[in-house]
């Protein structure tokens, strides 16, 4: 059975902001991702608070949005098989620190909140995320 899925990819601001735009592509086309769309944005804090609804009761959550909101950043859908878990995987641990080699937060990630990239948790956050960036 096949397991063609979608998921949303976010290029943080410290990521942009340090032009590894490319890198960061390449690493998911070695990887067999396909970007179906993306598009390069800034949104404001409140867009960015909607997007991290999920987060809104810790304790991060202001600086979260202060930051997704601080500069432009590129917002892609990926499609693979497996996608979602995929793409975790080659994101690596939250934290940069943890992450392992190989993964887009070990060669990039500075710290947990300039960690360079996000992506979809679930196939059902996916379909929301992607929704909440590219629905016209
Ligand atoms: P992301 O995958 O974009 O999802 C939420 C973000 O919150 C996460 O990456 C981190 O950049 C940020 N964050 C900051 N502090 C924490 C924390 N203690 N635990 C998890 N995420 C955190």
């Amino acid at each position: 059975m096949s397991s063609l899925e979608q998921t949303l990819s976010i290029i943080k601001p410290d990521a942009v902001e340090r032009n590894l735009e490319s890198e960061i592509k390449e690493m998911f086309k070695n990887k067999g991702f396909k970007i179906l769309k993306e598009k390069k944005i800034q949104i404001d804090k409140s867009e960015a608070e909607k997007f991290y609804k999920i987060h809104e009761t810790k304790p991060f959550y202001n600086d979260l949005c202060t930051y997704l909101s601080s500069g432009p950043i590129v917002v892609m859908t990926l499609e693979r098989e497996n996608a979602v878990l995929g793409n975790r995987e080659l994101m690596g641990a939250t934290n940069p620190q943890d992450a392992i080699e190989g993964t887009i937060r070990k060669k990039y990630g500075i710290s947990i909140d300039k960690n360079s990239v996000h992506g979809s948790d679930s196939i059902e956050n996916a379909k929301i995320e992607i929704d909440f960036f590219f629905k016209d």
